[in-house]
């Protein structure tokens, strides 16, 4: 195969990486033979786990999937995907309110290099409600978080939470 490997990248905060995030993978498998989560150092957010902890967790993750690579990317999303020899970048919608953002920068992306497709994803309706900061809310204020990150994550996130408690 190597030569023609369809590679996907799946870029985002992931701060952090939920099962909405897993599902989206997992089905961009059935697609494509590779797909690169790349984790962003610039973000319009400020992420609550350092850039090498949110690739950890995803690495940790998707340990059992080897077509899945973890990575940090800095700088231009576009640039990243060119050096990745990608010809896609993958996205999930989740609801109408999605659209506008991702409609954004899926065509700055276009128009930064017409030879990259954005793909999306409507993200499986078990995922449409939540969000990495709706998670990290509830886990914060002591909720049940189980089912929608992976456990890895989950102790992660309770660590965080009560380490940060403590300080
Ligand atoms: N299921 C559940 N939740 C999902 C989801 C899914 N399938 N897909 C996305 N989400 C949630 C995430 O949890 C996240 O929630 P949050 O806002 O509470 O953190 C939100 O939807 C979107 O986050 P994410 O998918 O991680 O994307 P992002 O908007 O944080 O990422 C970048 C934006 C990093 C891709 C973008 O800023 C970028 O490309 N930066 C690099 C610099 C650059 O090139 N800029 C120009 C871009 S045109």
């Amino acid at each position: 195969m190597g030569k023609n490997k369809l590679i996907a990248v799946y870029p985002g905060t992931f701060d952090p990486l939920t099962n909405g995030h897993v599902s989206l993978v997992k089905r961009g498998l059935e697609i494509f033979d590779e797909i690169v989560v790349a984790v962003a150092l610039h973000t319009p957010k400020q992420p609550v786990f350092s850039l090498q902890e949110r690739v950890d967790m995803v690495r940790n993750a998707f340990k059992p999937f080897p077509a899945v690579k973890a990575e940090p990317f800095e700088g231009l999303l576009i640039d990243y995907v060119r050096s990745k020899n990608a010809k896609a970048i993958l996205r999930g919608m989740r609801a109408v309110a999605d659209f506008e953002y991702e409609f954004q920068m899926a065509l700055m992306n276009r128009r930064l290099d017409r030879d990259i497709q954005t793909i999306f994803f409507m993200t499986d309706y078990k995922w449409l409600y939540i969000s990495s900061t709706l998670i990290k809310d509830v886990a914060r204020l002591g909720g049940d978080i189980t089912g929608l990150v992976p456990e890895n994550i989950k102790i992660e996130l309770y660590k965080h939470y009560q380490e940060q408690k403590k300080t």
